[in-house]
């Protein structure tokens, strides 16, 4: 059976770097076989102009049904002062938890090219590639009893809890180690075990299904403030790494600054619907709608499409395909050619069509 995509370009530059993918997408079609049914819809303030609503329940469906959702991003300033559940972004805020997904991929990948535009050295960073793993609808900023407090003395309390079930733990873990068989093999478990239960039952619970599930993946074990500082220091020695929400969130930053370039940063996002065993995947750059350059035909497409490319590797079951686009941005950044997100004072800079073009001509030679 075809595998059915969902395009949902969204707002700003979203529709701009959405079309630079699509053309790739046709590309893969017509050259290399990818079957594939694709359609397409409005979320966010496109969605918001049209139906009056950030996202549709009929989108929703549409996700669910769909084998992957290419997503590119929503937020508009036309609709920066109304109640929160009327803002564009609500589409993609709806989408995650409506399709459970729990597990975010980030990757930081350095293409060697922009080697300049990490902060570190070159040579702690060149040829890196790394995926960080991150749990996103449990831990700390769901966890119960929370809120703040006054106390019979008039001082307030704020309190956060951060809670972990075994099964929460466990599906992620199982994410994050068939991943590493797509990739290098090894995986690195992060969490505060020292200090924190959840913690100590995170590491008790990745160990266990390691041990029965996946020993052919090499584990190791890193406490959340010693990988802070490994991320900094060599960042090389990491393949894919799993951990829970808030260590996540600030790893993942950290990570995707040692490559330097927001507009070049794709992301998936990886669940299960609640009461079906069907998995659901969304991919985007991690960037924004981008309002400042909206229009102006200048936004980095290589986001978008390096997003196709993880979607082409672990939804699609097509790695061959994913590799041979990594290898084409790689080599026209090699050629030179930079948005200008990504040039360097006084370089020439290419337009967003002309970035596209430039990936498709690369695909064509390879
Ligand atoms: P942003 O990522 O949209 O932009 C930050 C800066 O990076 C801007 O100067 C922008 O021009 C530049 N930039 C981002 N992507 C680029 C690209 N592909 N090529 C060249 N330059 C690029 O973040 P900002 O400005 O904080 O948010 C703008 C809107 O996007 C807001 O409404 C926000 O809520 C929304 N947003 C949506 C996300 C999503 O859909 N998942 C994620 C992050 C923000
Ligand atoms: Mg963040």
């Amino acid at each position: 059976a075809k595998q059915k995509i969902l395009l949902l370009p969204g707002d700003g530059i979203g529709p701009e770097i959405m079309e630079q993918a699509v053309r790739i997408i046709d590309w893969l079609k017509a050259e290399r076989g990818l079957d594939v049914e694709l359609s397409e819809d409005v979320v966010g303030g496109a969605s918001l102009a049209k139906y009056d609503v950030p996202i549709r329940d009929e989108v929703i469906a549409k996700a669910k049904a769909a084998d992957a959702v290419l997503f590119g991003s929503v937020g508009d300033p036309a609709w920066k002062d109304v109640p929160f559940d009327r803002r564009p972004e609500v589409a993609i805020l709806r989408l995650r938890k409506e399709l459970n997904l729990y597990a975010n991929l980030r990757p930081a990948k350095l293409f060697d090219p922009l080697l300049s535009a990490s902060a570190l050295k070159p040579d702690v960073v060149r040829g890196l590639d790394l995926m960080i793993v991150r749990e996103t609808v449990g831990g700390v900023y769901f966890g119960e009893p929370r809120g703040i407090e006054t106390l019979p003395d008039g001082t307030k309390r704020g309190v956060n809890t951060e809670v972990y079930t075994t099964a929460e733990i466990e599906r992620v873990a199982r994410v994050a180690f068939d991943l590493a068989r797509l990739r290098s093999g090894r995986v690195c478990s992060v969490e505060k075990g020292n200090v924190m239960e959840s913690g100590l039952l995170w590491r008790e619970v990745v160990t266990d299904l390691h041990k029965r599930e996946y020993s052919d993946v090499t584990l190791t074990h890193m406490l959340a403030d010693n990988c802070a500082m490994q991320l900094v220091r060599d960042p090389r020695q990491f393949d894919v790494m799993v951990t829970g929400n808030l260590f996540g969130d600030l790893l993942s930053d950290l990570a995707s600054m040692l490559t330097g370039s927001l507009g070049m940063l794709p992301s998936a996002t990886l669940g299960t619907p609640e009461g079906t065993d069907k998995q659901a995947a969304l991919y985007e750059p991690i960037h924004g709608s981008a309002p400042d350059i909206a229009g102006k035909g200048i936004a980095n497409p290589l986001a978008q499409i390096l997003s196709l490319a993880m979607m082409l590797r672990y939804s699609l079951d097509r790695g061959a395909d994913s590799e041979l686009i990594e290898q084409a941005v790689s080599n026209v950044l090699a050629s030179g050619l930079r948005t200008a997100d990504i040039a360097a004072a006084g370089e020439s800079r290419v337009s967003t069509a002309e970035m596209g073009e430039a990936v498709l001509k690369e695909l064509q030679k390879l």
